[in-house]
């Protein structure tokens, strides 16, 4: 492991959940749990995966970093730059197009002040179009942090974020 990816590591309690991760996954195929340690050192490092947070799981799992990199880059769950407190991450795919996501997007874009992709200057908010998040038989919908909203009006959105404390 270089200097650099000495910087990162994972606490003791993240520790024995990536044990428990391996232990679902067969002893010769530790590579095979490199989306749920994803998951583990996005919470764990602030949100978000930087380039020594990629390089450290790489590491962690024993594979190739670019392997990594592929997994990281092709799901909208990882994220590659830091987030807001609040993550709201709107789904503008099929079924909830087909419901008027895209008033749920104005919405948010109103309540928010920002454009898709946008973080807000006091790092309370980021805003991000997401595809499919499964919740499509209660479309139109979206994410903040580890919650789902479902069937939302654009009212709703603007209650919701005025909820947040
Ligand atoms: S299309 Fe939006 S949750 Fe599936």
């Amino acid at each position: 492991m270089s200097e650099l990816q000495k910087t990162l590591q994972f606490s003791e309690a993240a520790l024995q959940q990536a044990e428990l991760i391996f232990q679902r996954y067969p002893a010769d195929r530790r590579d095979s749990a490199v989306m749920p340690l994803l998951h583990l050192a996005q919470r764990e490092f602030g949100g978000w995966l930087s380039q020594e947070a990629l390089d450290y799981v790489a590491a962690f799992v024993g594979m190739p970093p670019i392997r990594v990199y592929e997994v990281a880059t092709f799901y909208t769950m990882y994220n590659l730059k830091p987030v807001g407190k609040y993550h709201v991450q709107v789904c503008t795919n099929i079924s909830c197009w087909l419901c008027a996501s895209d008033d749920i997007v104005k919405a948010l874009q109103e309540k928010l002040r920002l454009p898709l992709g946008g973080s807000s200057s006091d790092g309370r908010f980021t805003l991000t179009e997401v595809e499919c998040l499964g919740a499509c038989v209660n479309a139109p919908m979206m994410q903040i942090n580890d919650d789902y909203y479902e069937n939302l009006t654009p009212a709703q959105v603007s209650e919701i974020i005025d909820r947040l404390p």
